[in-house]
This record gives C-alpha cells, sequence and structure tokens, in this order.
C-alpha cells in the first residue's frame, strides 16, 4: 500500500476549513487507518536497496517534526548515519560486544558489526532529557521522542518503505555515546532501519481493544 501526493496533500496540507470541517474523504480516512493498522516491524535484514530519497527523507523527518510536544521542546534529535560511517559505528559495536564478553567467537563478533551495515537508511533516535526550566516531566518528552519516531515508521509505511527498529546493550554504553557525539542528557533510544522491504512477516494478532480500554 502506498499513498497518493493527494492523499498526502488532503491529509497533510489541509486548505483553509472550518474546525469542525473533516479534514479529508472517508476513503482518505479509510486509507489513513489501514496505514496506521498495517504497518509492522521490518527486520533490517529484510530492508534492501532503494532506501528512501532524499526527498522522501525530507518528508519522513517532517513527520517527525509534527510529534506532539508538550512545551514544544522538541525533545529529540535524529542522527543519520551516513555511508561512510557505517564501517566506524560497527567497530563499535564489535567493540561493545568484546567490552562485556571479552570471550566472544569471531562469528558473534561479525555479527555485532553487521548491524551497522544491514539496512540502506540508519538513523539513531536520540532523546534530549534531564533538567530543564519548566514543569515538563521527562516522561512526557519520552512520549513525544516515541510519537516521533512513530511519525516516522508511519511516513516511511506510506511511502512503500519499511521500517525497522532495533536497540540492543551496545546502545547504553559510554563507547556509543562518544561515537555519536551524545550530550550530558541525551539518551540513544534505538536505531530506525529503513530500506524496501524484500519480505513482511505474517501480520500479527494485535491486542484487542478490551484489554487495554477501561472507562472508570
Ligand atoms: C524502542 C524500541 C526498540 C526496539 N528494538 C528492537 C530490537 O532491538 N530488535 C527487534 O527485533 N525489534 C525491536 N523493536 C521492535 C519490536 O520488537 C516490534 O515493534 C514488536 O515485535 C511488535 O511488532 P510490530 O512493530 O511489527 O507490531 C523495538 C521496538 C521499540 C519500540
Amino acid at each position: 500500500m502506498s499513498l497518493t501526493n493527494a492523499h498526502l496533500h488532503a491529509v497533510c496540507r489541509p486548505a483553509a476549513r472550518a474546525p469542525s470541517e473533516p479534514l479529508c474523504d472517508t476513503e482518505t480516512v479509510d486509507l489513513v487507518s489501514d496505514l496506521l493498522k498495517t504497518r509492522q516491524n521490518i527486520s533490517p535484514k529484510r530492508l534492501v536497496e532503494p532506501g528512501p530519497s532524499a526527498e522522501q527523507l525530507q518528508h519522513i523527518f517532517e513527520a517527525a517534526a509534527a510529534a506532539p510536544d508538550h512545551g514544544l521542546l522538541s525533545p529529540w534529535r535524529f542522527v543519520v548515519v551516513s555511508k561512510s560511517r557505517r564501517i566506524q559505528l560497527g567497530d563499535v559495536f564489535a567493540l561493545c560486544l568484546i567490552d562485556r564478553d571479552p570471550s566472544a567467537t569471531l562469528e558473534q563478533i561479525e555479527a555485532a558489526r553487521e548491524k551497522a551495515l544491514r539496512a540502506p537508511l540508519l538513523v539513531l533516535a536520540v532523546a534530549k532529557l534531564g533538567a530543564i526550566p519548566g514543569d515538563i516531566p521527562e516522561i512526557e518528552r519520552m512520549v513525544s521522542v516515541g510519537a516521533a519516531i512513530q511519525n516516522i515508521l508511519l511516513a516511511a509505511h506510506g511511502m512503500g518503505l519499511g521500517g525497522g527498529l532495533t536497540s540492543g546493550q551496545a546502545l547504553h554504553t559510554e563507547r556509543m555515546s562518544r561515537f555519536f557525539d551524545l550530550h550530558q542528557h541525551e539518551k540513544a533510544v534505538c536505531f530506525i532501519n529503513i530500506g524496501t522491504p524484500s519480505k513482511r512477516k505474517t501480520p500479527r494478532l494485535r491486542p484487542t481493544v478490551d484489554t487495554f480500554v477501561s472507562t472508570l
């Protein structure tokens, strides 16, 4: 499924209208609903070229900027790992593994290195946390980070691309923070892998609404 430009235009660039007027026609509403429900995590192993074009990437990051953001703090930033830095990132993954398991086998080390090389596009999502003036707690800022990440995944999905999140122990190490030059109150959240899906998984059963919604 892929949203057409007309759909995106209707959804993203609404003409002036009364607040109660629907944003778009029912067909587009259904399409957007399908978009939300059919997103799925695609493993980086199944993400192949082509990745997003420069124009698509711009739209993807603009979607991130539309995340809800209490206090308008933009408590997130995203670091695109350029192709030329992938090998170095692979070294960081390998060294992080050796740091925590000096007896790691060559095969395990190579598998760790591979994590940096798989998807056509690799982006680190960073949360900007720490004490700030005002009263927006960290948990609310983290919600905003998650929403920005979700918007990225949905934007990519809408373009017919696939996205997968990856994390792991290496992410939260001093070595990784240094590689990405994270500031004191910044936290690496996860990697966002984007590319063309070579294969999709069988859709998983989603939790039914009654299991997570109650009425007070
Ligand atoms: C912050 C975060 C980190 C994640 N890290 C990984 C990961 O390291 N490896 C992985 O296979 N999936 C990872 N995922 C994806 C989840 O496993 C996936 O969303 C879950 O299995 C549900 O599948 P779905 O997204 O297709 O509905 C991560 C998800 C989030 C929100």
